[in-house]
């Protein structure tokens, strides 16, 4: 089969091209534009593989796209490229909206000319907003984004499902919840939380820390895509999920006692605004239907993922002494939006 992987110099995508190249037969053209969020440091190793080809490029720009489905005669698509970071959603809301709903908006367009079998859009579960103490999200949860990343990703989701009702276009949507593990940009809470211990930097946890994620490995994510895109049911949702949750703040006090630093690191700052109090998935769907289970438990998922930071100094010490450096004393520095508002609960 020929694939095509959008996104697959950033986290998950290429946890997703490493996946394939080392465990199914398949060619793999993975089109990405090197955002700052896109490493080829991820891939390394990978350029001299017969099956492997590197597009940087624009998933919005469409003779791009158009050209590589011809070229490569695609079969599938999983589509991973995205402004991902909730927080620079809210600082500059335009990119999200020309990436995650133009952009998919082309590739579908594209793809359904080209008549390509499937179409797997990676969304998430932020499209269906915030649960209370209780309950969880299953597949027919009404959708209520509340950040504009999510609204981006929710609005991307409904012109898949438009595509599909309308046109019969196979696309299939998967809603996945936290994801953790080497090669995530240390802008997300995990790998941020490790690298700023890792230096004695102060750890900033929004508002009291009693917001709720539901995390998974990496790589049980990826596993859970490619069923969905060899198996899954064209028009449907699948959520995905690690079933479980736990509070930031406990996380933090995990990771940083995990790396023998003091919890005197930890400092509470300002809340996000529109914080999303909890997220948590019935990934019962996925389970029963296609047989997939998380196969990483969350202690050696987080052992996994603590050793990788530690062996990997180098690749997130360029990261962060590089242009991501400008956004993170812009957000988290003196007079930033997310600048310490104290050491201690708040
Ligand atoms: P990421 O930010 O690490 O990577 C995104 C990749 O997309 C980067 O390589 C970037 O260069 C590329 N990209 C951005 N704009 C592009 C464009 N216009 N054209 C081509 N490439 C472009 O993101 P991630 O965390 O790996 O997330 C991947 C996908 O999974 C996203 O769609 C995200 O919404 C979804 N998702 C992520 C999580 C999570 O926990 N990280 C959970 C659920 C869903
Ligand atoms: O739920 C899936 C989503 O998970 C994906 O769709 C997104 O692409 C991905 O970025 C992630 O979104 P979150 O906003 O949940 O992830 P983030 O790592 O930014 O934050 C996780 C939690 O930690 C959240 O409650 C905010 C909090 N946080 C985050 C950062 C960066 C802090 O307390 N301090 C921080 O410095």
């Amino acid at each position: 089969m020929n694939i095509l992987i959008t996104g697959g110099a950033g986290f998950i995508g290429s946890n997703h091209v490493r996946l394939l190249l080392s465990e199914s037969g398949d060619r793999v053209v993975n089109l990405d534009l090197l955002t700052y969020a896109g490493n080829l440091e991820n891939l390394a190793g990978l350029e001299d593989d017969p099956r492997y080809r590197f597009v940087r490029g624009d998933i919005g720009d469409r003779d791009l796209v158009r050209q590589i489905l011809k070229d490569e005669n695609i079969d599938a698509i999983v589509h991973f490229a995205a402004e991902s970071h909730v927080d620079r959603s809210l600082e500059g809301p335009e990119v999200f909206v020309r990436t995650n709903i133009l952009g998919t908006e082309i590739l579908l367009e594209e793809a359904r000319r080209a008549e390509v079998d499937r179409f797997v859009m990676v969304s998430t579960d932020e499209v269906y907003g915030s649960l209370g103490d209780h309950g969880m999200f299953t597949e027919k949860t009404p959708l209520a984004p509340n950040s504009p990343y999510a609204a981006s990703k929710a609005s991307a989701d409904l012109m898949c499902r438009s595509f599909y009702k309308t046109f019969g276009f196979p696309v299939i949507i998967t809603r996945c919840s936290n994801n953790y593990g080497p090669f995530q940009f240390p802008e997300k809470l995990i790998p941020l939380m490790i690298a700023n211990a890792l230096e004695e930097k102060q750890l900033p946890v929004y508002g009291d820390g009693m917001n709720v994620r539901d995390w998974l490995f990496v790589g049980d994510h990826c596993r859970a895509v490619d069923l969905v895109m060899r198996k899954g049911r064209p028009g449907d949702v699948y959520n995905i999920g690690g079933c479980n949750e736990m509070k930031n703040l406990e996380l933090v006090q995990l990771l940083v006692d995990k790396l023998g630093k003091s919890r005197d690191l930890i400092s509470f700052v300002t809340d996000r605004p529109g914080h999303d109090l909890r997220y948590a998935i019935d990934a019962e769907k996925i389970m029963t239907e296609l047989g997939w289970a998380p196969t990483v438990d969350f202690s050696s998922g987080l052992d996994q993922t603590v050793s990788w930071y530690l062996e990997n100094r180098q690749w997130w010490e360029k990261i962060r002494t590089g242009e991501y450096k400008s956004y993170y004393d812009k957000m988290y520095g003196r007079g930033g939006r997310l600048g310490s508002s104290g050491k201690g609960k708040p």
